[in-house]
């Protein structure tokens, strides 16, 4: 596999990526009653259509379909925003739940494109790796925006979990959770081994190309 297909494979994960947000921001808009909060998703909603028409100029470049691969890690990202979307917490706690699921979605995306114009650039795509940097500014935008959202719904939230709201309860609710719990009672088990021994994978050796340096 060519550089230039990891490129296009990198480009057809955004662009798919892109596509799954487009239908994920309106509900997430549509689960805060914070009207700022609402119109920061919105805003972001906006962008993210025209987000969409810039990767389709990206691929008129390069001559190639921009369909072609579903990004999975964005499927299972919205996954659990919409965990957050469905939450019966209401409020500023609910809003500390739907932007917490924003930022993931965000810092998925800034990777992505981060990737994807360091290897625009390596090929000497200038003009795509521009549009994407265009792209790339407009995330991490929407993350710093999401994060100053977060100030009042964070002092709202503590301050319902000082009159005595919280739940102290963590047993599941429904099978979901108990899937979940089981879940990650077998990821604890399965990492625990190695949390406390040095990783014993031997250093790997030097090829005869880089020995000849
Ligand atoms: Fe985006």
């Amino acid at each position: 596999m060519s550089l230039k297909d990891v490129f296009i494979e990198e480009l057809r994960d955004l662009y798919s990526a892109e596509n799954q947000l487009v239908k994920a921001l309106p509900k997430m808009a549509k689960a805060t009653k914070t009207p700022a909060l609402k119109s920061l998703f919105t805003a972001h909603l906006e962008e993210t259509k025209a987000q969409v028409k810039r990767l389709k100029q990206a691929f008129q470049i390069i001559g190639k379909k921009p369909t072609g691969q579903h990004c999975n890690g964005m499927e299972g990202v919205i996954k659990e925003g919409k965990e957050a979307i469905e939450s019966d917490e209401e409020g500023p706690t609910k809003d500390v739940e739907l932007i917490g699921a924003g930022l993931r979605t965000e810092h998925y995306e800034i990777a992505g494109y981060t990737a994807a114009i360091a290897i625009a650039k390596a090929l000497g795509e200038k003009e795509i790796a521009a549009l994407l940097n265009e792209t790339l500014k407009e995330e991490q935008n929407a993350g710093k925006n999401l994060l100053m959202e977060s100030k009042p719904a964070l002092k709202g939230a503590s301050a319902e979990a000082g009159a005595g709201q919280e739940e102290e309860d963590d047993k599941p609710k429904d099978t979901k959770e108990a899937v979940s719990k089981t879940k990650s009672e077998k990821d604890e088990a399965e990492a625990a081994p190695s949390l406390d021994s040095p990783t014993t994978e031997t250093p790997v050796k030097k090829s005869k190309k880089s020995k000849k340096k």
